[in-house]
């Protein structure tokens, strides 16, 4: 029988559910999608693409294989991006609940959340790849799948949050799939090319 022969990549995180999701992108990809546990420093920064390259180019200065590293951030228009960057520290500091009630009274309900996706080898960046998914923020918390702001996030076209989706549904339409689906196209033309 015919083995497709797979390149091991190393996502570097300690989030599972990044990883479930990315994975689950790189599925039917030749891609052999593993976690790496190493951290690059996280800079103050508002685009999550700026604070997932300086993550990455001190990755890049640890380690010497395939590596990925996503950074990502909910993006909520009447806080002016608010909690953006910040988007990790917010969630466990004031949660969701905290999240519903700074904006309960703003009409705008409008957010995006933002990925930042980074591929490194040989100890260097070689390309970023970003995904973007809008949507509102929901009145109350919803849904028990996911993690972090899911449950309060409803991407446009829908009438559920993320965290009532399966990682499938929310796999079609998140920022991180997108961004995923960007790097599986390249990376799989690099692969076909080498
Ligand atoms: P970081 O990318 O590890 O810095 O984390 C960003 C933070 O943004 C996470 O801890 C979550 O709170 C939030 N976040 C990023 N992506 C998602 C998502 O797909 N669903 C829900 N929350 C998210």
């Amino acid at each position: 029988m015919l083995e497709l022969t797979k390149s091991t990549i190393y996502l570097a995180t300690n989030n599972m559910n990044k990883f479930e999701e990315i994975r689950n992108v790189l599925e039917n990809s030749k891609i052999n999608l593993r976690v790496i546990n190493i951290k690059g420093n996280e800079i103050q920064a508002f685009s999550v693409l700026s604070v997932a390259r300086q993550s990455a180019l001190n990755i890049a200065e640890k380690f010497e294989g395939a590596f990925l590293v996503e950074d990502s951030g909910l993006y909520i228009d009447s806080l002016y991006g608010f909690p953006g960057p910040y988007s990790s520290f917010v969630y466990k500091t004031i949660g969701v609940g905290g999240i519903i009630r700074l904006i309960k009274d703003r009409e705008n309900k409008n957010a995006e959340f933002h990925s930042a996706l980074i591929y490194g080898e040989n100890g260097k960046i070689i390309k970023n790849f970003v995904g973007i998914t809008e949507g509102t923020i929901s009145t109350s918390i919803k849904g028990e799948k996911g993690f972090g702001f899911d449950p309060i996030f409803i991407p446009n076209g829908y009438n559920k949050t993320f965290a009532e989706m399966t990682i499938m549904e929310k796999n079609k339409i998140s920022h991180r799939a997108k961004s995923t689906g960007a790097f599986a196209q390249w990376i799989t033309k690099k692969l076909d090319n080498a």
